[in-house]
């Protein structure tokens, strides 16, 4: 039996800064530009959250979209909108809240909540032209 994907679309805001510690301001700025900028600045993310596996037989369903949605408001939106993610989250307290590890981290955070047998992929857009896909 085939697998189908089931694909929930989200949204978010929250602030970031790109900064490496370990680098100097000069080169933090010029590798991170407008994104190092030292008083924060906004993106509004879309996020699609995509659930694959073989529809269970009595319900015709990958996955209940009701559970879905509530899992990814709870542990995801709850978390992340309108904050800003260097200060408010302890996720991105080390870990540069690019838009790869964003989606890294919402993988790793939604990854435990669903069945086994089921595979997850995240896609977030930081903007309308640049997104990333984790696991890829
Ligand atoms: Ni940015």
């Amino acid at each position: 039996m085939n697998k189908t994907a089931i694909i929930r679309c989200e949204h978010f805001n929250s602030a970031h800064r790109l900064h490496n510690i370990n680098w100097s301001d000069e080169k933090n700025q010029s590798i991170f530009g407008k994104c190092n900028s030292p008083n924060y600045h906004g993106h509004n993310y879309d996020l699609e959250v995509k659930v694959i596996g073989i529809c269970d037989p009595n319900t015709g369903y990958v996955i209940d979209t009701k559970i879905l949605s509530g899992l990814i408001k709870e542990k995801v939106l709850n978390k992340f909108d309108h904050k800003n993610l260097n200060l408010d989250t302890s996720e991105f307290k080390t870990l540069n809240p690019t838009a790869e590890n964003i989606a890294m981290v919402i993988y790793n955070i939604l990854k435990p909540e669903l069945d086994e047998g089921l595979e997850l992929k995240i896609k977030l857009y930081e903007t309308r032209r640049n997104c990333v896909e984790y696991p890829y």
